[in-house]
């Protein structure tokens, strides 16, 4: 069994192709980082837009990588139809709904944190449920256990915004281009540790929500009095040990609450994954922290921790063993959520 798998939730068009016997066979992604970075952060009208020249021509790449025909070696269509933008959503669902048609192939819906909680199992050594699932990117902070398969309890999440999106924002305030994280992680190096020591939010009480929105109120207010003080522009430096101290508290506050999580819940892995992810003192402080309490953490490859299409495929395999052939389990309605919760699936 093959199946097509498409992701278009927010800036990333992705498109791949896995096989039940063979793994994946084409993994095709095309970043809209470029068009949005002059703007600060995704503009959905541009993402959608996009989605719609790229989409087309991604799935002929990947059908020509893996060597096969649509209408003859595709068995389903998988599509990301919830949680994301509302139009970059519907790009990808009309697409691929439409797709699925012409070949008289199901079409599968599926959900996007479920896929990035699953798409560890793509790989040939994959954690063991259960696992604590730590998801941060640009649009989502999650801590969720997983016992199984279609088996997922949020822990805890982001009251306000997303952990990637604070780094964005943060990013901004130091004059430095979108997306944010990889610029303050490089800025940071330079800085020094102990000139700033900005809060831990919500660490200091039982739970484990996030908030991150006061921490980046917190660096307008430092970089505002320290404005002022100077009566000109920040040096180099300062702006160092801002991006610096923002990054520990960061680090720290993720760090607390994922061993929290996993005392919580008598688990023992952690996977981590979303674009936050690829932040080098995450890793080593999570690595470090984690082995001393006999506990580890799996990080899945870049390319399945950041949006793709890959684990959209899988997903839509597991679901299409459930499926009789040629069924199309949701009609021709095309019908995308951009809410929508992991705990409804
Ligand atoms: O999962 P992802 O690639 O895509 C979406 O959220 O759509 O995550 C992107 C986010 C951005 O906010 C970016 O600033 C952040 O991940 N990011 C990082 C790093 N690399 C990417 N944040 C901190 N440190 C990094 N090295
Ligand atoms: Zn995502």
């Amino acid at each position: 069994m093959r199946v097509l798998g498409i992701e278009s939730s927010c800036d990333e068009t992705a498109v791949a192709i896995i096989s039940d016997s063979d793994g994946l066979l084409a993994n095709k992604l095309y970043s809209q980082i470029e068009l949005h970075s002059p703007y600060g952060g995704v503009v959905p009208e541009l993402a959608s837009r996009d989605h719609i020249r790229k989409l087309g021509p991604l799935v002929k790449e990947a059908l020509h990588d893996a060597n096969l025909e649509l209408a003859k070696d595709i068995d389903a269509i998988a599509y990301t139809s919830g949680p994301g933008l509302m139009g970059a959503l519907m790009v990808g669902a009309g697409f691929a709904r439409s797709l699925a048609w012409s070949i008289n192939k199901p079409a599968i819906s599926i959900h996007h944190m479920e896929a990035h909680l699953l798409a560890p199992l793509i790989e040939s050594i994959s954690p063991e449920f259960p696992y604590v699932a730590l998801l941060v990117s640009g649009g989502h902070t999650l801590l969720v256990k997983i016992d199984a398969i279609g088996s997922y309890r949020i822990l805890g999440e982001s009251i306000d915004d997303a952990v990637g999106e604070a780094f964005d924002k943060t990013a901004q305030l130091l004059g430095l281009p979108y997306p944010g994280g990889p610029q303050i992680q490089q800025l940071a190096k330079h800085g020094n540790a102990k000139r700033f020591n900005f809060p831990r939010p919500m660490t200091d009480r039982p739970g484990l929500d996030f908030s991150f929105s006061g921490l980046k109120t917190h660096v307008l207010n430092t970089l505002k009095e320290l404005q002022g003080n100077q009566q000109h522009s920040i040096d180099e430096q300062t702006r160092a040990d801002v991006a610096c101290a923002f990054e520990d508290a960061v680090v720290d506050t993720l760090r607390i609450k994922s061993v929290r999580a996993l005392e919580q819940s008598n688990a023992e892995t952690l996977v981590v994954a979303g674009g936050v992810g690829a932040n080098k003192k995450l890793r080593q402080q999570l690595k470090e922290k984690l082995a001393k309490k006999g506990m580890e953490v799996f990080y899945p490859a870049p390319e399945f921790c950041t949006d793709n299409a890959a684990m959209v495929a899988q997903l839509g395999l597991l679901h299409l063993q459930n499926i009789a052939q040629g069924e199309n389990p949701q009609g021709l309605q095309i019908k995308v959520r951009p809410r929508w919760s992991l705990e409804s699936i």
